[in-house]
């Protein structure tokens, strides 16, 4: 009997939905939405999560004004140029005990964490720094020249200017 009534409705007007139906495909419709978010989740995966960080090559121009013996420090790195009659070099400002950041002091520097003090050529003049500050790579000619914080070279390597 309920075949029969059933038949004689129209596709306009459809069968109302028994509560376990509605509930069944809602549960099914959630499961897709659960699955598409879960699979956009997957899809960012592949992308480096990482922040980039500046090269640790770069380019600087030293002002023709630099007396011999004062360092030239780039604005957000931590180098210091010297050019003098030798030629130019490049002295890390990276300390050797524990990696803080030395600051300029009278003729060389100064680290403000242990007090660990270096000549101006980064060699250690009183610890706990173990050992002399690193010398950087330098090339270019003419006042401008490419340092190269990725590479150490021994003490006492001058570009000739
Ligand atoms: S980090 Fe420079 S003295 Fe300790």
């Amino acid at each position: 009997m309920t075949t029969q009534a059933t038949s004689k409705r129209s596709r306009l007007d459809p069968e109302p939905m028994s509560r376990r139906d509605f509930l069944g495909k809602g549960s099914l419709w959630a499961t897709a939405a659960a699955l598409g978010v879960a699979t956009l989740g997957m899809l960012r995966l592949p992308k480096a999560a990482v922040l980039s960080s500046p090269s640790k090559k770069f380019k600087v121009t030293l002002p023709d004004s630099l007396p011999p013996g004062q360092p030239f420090i780039p604005p957000g790195r931590s180098v210091a140029l010297y050019r003098d009659a030798e030629g130019v070099y490049a002295v890390s400002l990276i300390c050797t005990h524990l990696g803080c950041i030395v600051k300029q002091h009278s003729d060389g520097f100064e680290c403000p964490c242990h007090g660990s003090q270096f000549k101006a050529d980064g060699a250690v003049v009183k610890g706990p720094a173990p050992r002399a500050l690193a010398w950087h790579k330098v090339t270019g000619s003419a006042g401008n020249y490419v340092v190269d914080e990725g590479v150490t070279v021994p003490p006492g390597t001058y570009l000739k200017a």
